[in-house]
């Protein structure tokens, strides 16, 4: 198993690794004394894996309570923040416990946000199960539930105790969840590292997936360290999410996060050289990429409709818009971009 350490507010170890889902319970314990755990996971991960997670907990000695939402990023829902906080206060769940996120984004940014306000502030572990929470959002400490406003709009800054990725759960994956996740991966590779994007160029993900997982989060790893609360570097992560995010808002989220990223960031590519914010268009180094791994690369949506729902970004201020765009091959930069101009970037990005 491969362990990287992370060192932002908390330290913490992320990890990776092959069947080791039953031995959970026993490495929480090398860090958290016993008390009650509550797994919180969605309907389809908690009925593949959920009582392997909870028996590897009991039998560690730790007393188990769970809850399950319905899976789909409707779940990351103010409704269900609140019928969590409610559970766990009539269950007496006290600020020495732990809580336990079992499942994909979703479930661990629902659980990671639970876990940030409840009584101030809870213990927590993710046990990340598609490729998307293993390379990214398990790592790192973003938490968040949805508005009707936008995405992410009601979140923390929280980090977790410790991430368990075991590569074995993957294998239940349906084959477009796997692909999604590799938008993110794809992201690493242009924005920080040309020797990985290369990898990608040349090599198969699904082949290589633990070494993919743990240089993904080697990369992340990196950047939280040095830029934990996105002052400034850790915007790069945000490649292709300015526009991901509105073009999720406008689908109703009906596409997912990964596809939406994927058609974001070609259109960050194309728009950011059209508009001269990059020297070079690396459209042909992006398209090849996604479309290796089924990744989509366009939208029906217009370039109004998507401006119109990227003004509620979180990286946006009164009067520009952050924006991450390529620099050189496997290199982005930070760019502010007036919000009026937005459009037409949107605009030449998809043509
Ligand atoms: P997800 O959690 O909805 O999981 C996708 C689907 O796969 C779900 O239906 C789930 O039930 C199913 N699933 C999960 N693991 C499985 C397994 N092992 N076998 C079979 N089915 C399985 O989606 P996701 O793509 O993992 O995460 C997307 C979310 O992550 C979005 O809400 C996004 O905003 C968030 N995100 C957060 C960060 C962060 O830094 N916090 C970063 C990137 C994305
Ligand atoms: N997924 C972006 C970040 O963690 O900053």
């Amino acid at each position: 198993m491969e362990i990287v350490k992370v060192s932002a507010s908390k330290e913490y170890n992320v990890h990776i690794g092959s069947g080791f889902l039953d031995l959970v319970g026993e490495k929480i314990k090398e860090i958290k004394r016993l008390c009650r755990v509550v797994i919180i996971s969605d309907d389809t991960v908690y009925s593949l894996y959920g009582e392997r997670v909870s028996k590897s907990l009991e039998d560690s000695g730790y007393n188990v309570v769970k809850f399950v939402v319905p899976h789909g990023e409707d779940s990351k829902s103010f409704e269900n923040y609140e019928s969590i906080l409610e559970f766990c206060a009539e269950n007496s769940i006290t600020r020495t416990d732990l809580f336990v996120a079992l499942g994909g984004g979703v479930v661990g940014d629902l659980t990671g946000f639970v876990a940030s306000t409840y009584l101030r502030g809870v213990d927590f572990v993710q046990i990340p199960t598609t490729v998307l929470s293993m390379v990214d959002s398990s790592v790192g400490g973003k938490t968040a539930i949805n508005l009707k406003a936008g995405k992410n709009l009601c979140g923390a800054f929280y980090q977790p105790i410790a991430v368990f990725a075991d590569c074995e759960t993957l294998k239940t994956l349906p084959e477009e969840t796997f692909n999604e996740g590799c938008a993110e991966i794809i992201k690493y590779g242009m924005i920080l590292d040309k020797d990985f994007l290369t990898f990608l160029q040349d090599n198969d993900i699904r082949n290589n997936i633990e070494y993919v997982i743990k240089r993904c989060v080697e990369i992340k790893r990196d950047v939280v360290n040095r830029d934990e609360f996105e002052k400034g570097e850790r915007k790069l992560l945000n490649f292709g999410h300015t526009i991901g995010h509105a073009i999720e808002k406008c689908s109703n989220l009906t596409i997912s996060h990964g596809n939406a990223v994927a058609i974001g960031m070609v259109i960050a590519t194309k728009g950011a050289y059209e508009i001269g914010m990059s020297d070079e268009d690396f459209t042909d180094v992006i398209l090849p990429i996604l479309e290796k791994n089924n990744l989509p690369t366009a939208c029906d949506f217009s370039a109004e409709e998507l401006y119109k729902a990227s003004l509620s970004d979180k990286k946006r201020s009164l009067d520009t818009m952050s924006l991450i765009v390529p620099e050189e091959y496997g290199l982005c930069k930070i760019m502010k971009l007036p919000v009026e101009d937005l459009q037409n970037f949107i605009e030449k990005g998809m043509n």
